[in-house]
């Protein structure tokens, strides 16, 4: 069976972040969240939990602890995607069996399971005409953030999502060139120094004209700046907190 409008839907990908103020409807979410279970899992762990909020003075709460990202509060309806491993540590518990996530591997067995139901969950909004945009704030305070969503030891938030009707549709942020990503038998680093001279000019070119000539760094001083200091280094505590030594 071929899905071409699949293509379509995945390569017209942009954030959307100002929203119509309509709500979505409940067998929508019911669909978008069946989407998101369909979603392929490493050794079927299913690592992940979802959480909705309409309450505006729940995504006003954590909108602020998104660094005061104002689309959270204005989007209709906002979702937590949280790693979760509480339900394994449940069993295990109950049948008095070792429990072992203290390895790097476990964590990203949770991040994979996590982003991928977040990317299923995005792409089925789409499918509706929905449109959002995947939030990594929720990291900025994930502690305070736990305590407000009463999320229980092995568990993490790892991205929020607004979602809603688009209000906007901006033009597409330029991807690196296919070269510049893919490779064929071997990993190439020939060429790769003029690619991103390359790509430096056309983001340069886009930053240039979506922020009206204000800003014009291209994505390489971009990255330069994203990278050239520490963040989120309190994460690290609260995922110990919640139960993984990362040993
Ligand atoms: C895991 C993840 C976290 C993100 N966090 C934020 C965020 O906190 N705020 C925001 O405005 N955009 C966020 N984004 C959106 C990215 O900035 C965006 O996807 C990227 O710049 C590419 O732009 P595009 O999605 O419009 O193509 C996030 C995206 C991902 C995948």
């Amino acid at each position: 069976m071929e899905y071409p409008g699949a293509r379509s839907l995945l390569q017209s990908h942009r954030s959307i972040r100002r929203f119509k103020d309509t709500a979505v409807p409940q067998n929508i979410i019911d669909d978008l969240v069946e989407s998101a279970r369909w979603a392929p899992t490493s050794h079927n762990v299913q690592a992940y939990s979802i959480i909705g909020i309409r309450s505006q003075e729940m995504k006003e709460k954590l909108q602020i602890l998104c660094g005061d990202q104002s689309y959270i509060g204005q989007c209709p309806i906002f979702f937590v995607f949280v790693m979760d491993f509480y339900r394994h540590a449940l069993i295990s518990e109950r049948q008095e069996a070792p429990f072992e996530v203290d390895e790097i591997e476990n964590l990203l067995v949770g991040a994979v399971d996590t982003a991928l139901a977040s990317e299923n969950f995005l792409l089925a909004a789409r499918s509706y005409g929905l449109g959002g945009v995947m939030i990594g704030g929720i990291r900025n305070e994930a502690e305070q953030v736990s305590s407000l969503l009463n999320l229980p030891k092995w568990t993490v938030p790892l991205m929020g999502m607004c979602i809603g009707y688009p209000d906007q549709w901006p033009n597409q942020k330029p991807r690196m060139v296919k070269q510049a990503v893919y490779h064929e038998e071997f990993y190439q680093t020939d060429g790769v120094e003029s690619l991103l001279l390359e790509y430096e000019q056309i983001t340069s070119t886009y930053y240039a004209e979506r922020t009206n000539g204000k800003n014009s760094r291209g994505w390489g001083r971009r990255m330069v700046d994203y990278f050239g200091e520490k963040r989120r280094a309190e994460l690290t505590d609260f995922i110990k907190k919640q139960g993984f030594s990362l040993k």
